[in-house]
């Protein structure tokens, strides 16, 4: 098998070992080979949605050997899971907005699942307030450089997940204002990663300033009627919805912005 990327080894870590894993919208199936080849995981269920990647995956499991022990399944989001047969959810590669979608579909309780793993490409934001509402833990975050940008990872419990430790809502509001910004910029950014702080976090920080100055460049422009592309991948924009006025979505990018130089302020001063 060839070698995983960075960003898929990153997420195996996020696995604890022993558990059974469902891999949802899972490509190739390269995430549950890796985990059941490496004995991380004894099985693995990858799904997809649509027939060309999951025949992609049968073609990597049959090549692997693996038919006995990851079982693929057709089907949106969790609806081909059964009560109580994962432990751990993944579900990488699709933007945060999806992600929630997919978890809000069926209630943590009906499946029993312990932890979810989840690596949004865009709209981290979006996830993490989905999850902190719906009661669920945060774990752990980690980021990972991958080609030319830095993704971002979440390991989440839900509510009444035997032995979860982590931040909830209230923690993360607890920060928000411990740190002076407005809690949006701390679920923009990550609790977990901004304390303590990751070791890509001054680098994070730069990246999301380089997507909130663009899009203000791209308004700047003036495509009057017309929004740049982008805005939708930010939690404030989602709340406000496509009805805010481009001078209020200008000024919620213009306050994100002055968090962010705060912050970076802050780590530049080791504080
Ligand atoms: C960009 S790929 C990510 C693959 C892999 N998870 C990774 O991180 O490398 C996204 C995959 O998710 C699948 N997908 C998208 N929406 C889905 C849904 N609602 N349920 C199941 N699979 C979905 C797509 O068909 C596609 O194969």
């Amino acid at each position: 098998m060839a070698r995983l990327s960075r960003r898929l080894r990153a997420i195996a870590r996020l696995v604890p070992p022993g558990s059974v894993v469902a891999d949802i919208g899972t490509d190739h199936a390269y995430l549950p080979i890796y985990l059941v080849s490496t004995g991380r995981s004894p099985r693995a269920i990858a799904t997809d949605s649509r027939p060309g990647p999951l025949g992609a995956a049968r073609a990597a499991v049959h090549e692997a050997g693996l038919e006995d022990a990851v079982d693929l399944r057709q089907g949106d989001g969790l609806e081909p899971l059964a009560p109580g047969e994962a432990d751990v959810l993944v579900i990488a590669g699709l933007g945060g907005v999806s992600i929630a979608k997919i978890l809000d579909g069926r209630p943590p309780e009906a499946l029993r699942y312990r932890r979810v793993v989840a690596q949004p490409m865009v709209a981290g934001s979006v996830l993490r307030r989905w999850l902190l509402e719906h009661e669920f833990l945060l774990e752990a975050e980690d980021l990972v450089e991958g080609g030319q940008r830095l993704y971002e990872l979440i390991a989440a419990a839900p509510p009444g997940a035997p032995g979860a430790e982590g931040l909830d809502a209230a923690g993360a509001a607890a920060l928000a204002d411990r740190l002076g910004v407005d809690l949006e910029t701390v679920l923009e950014i990550g609790p977990l990663l901004l304390e303590p702080p990751h070791r890509h976090l001054a680098a994070w920080i730069q990246e999301k300033q380089v997507g909130y100055r663009r899009i203000l460049r791209d308004m700047a422009r003036g495509s009057a009627g017309r929004r740049p592309a982008g805005q939708e991948s930010f939690g404030f924009w989602q709340g406000a919805g496509p009805s805010a006025g481009e001078g209020e979505v200008r000024v919620e990018f213009e306050r994100r912005l002055a968090d962010l130089r705060a912050l970076e302020e802050r780590v530049a001063q080791g504080r």
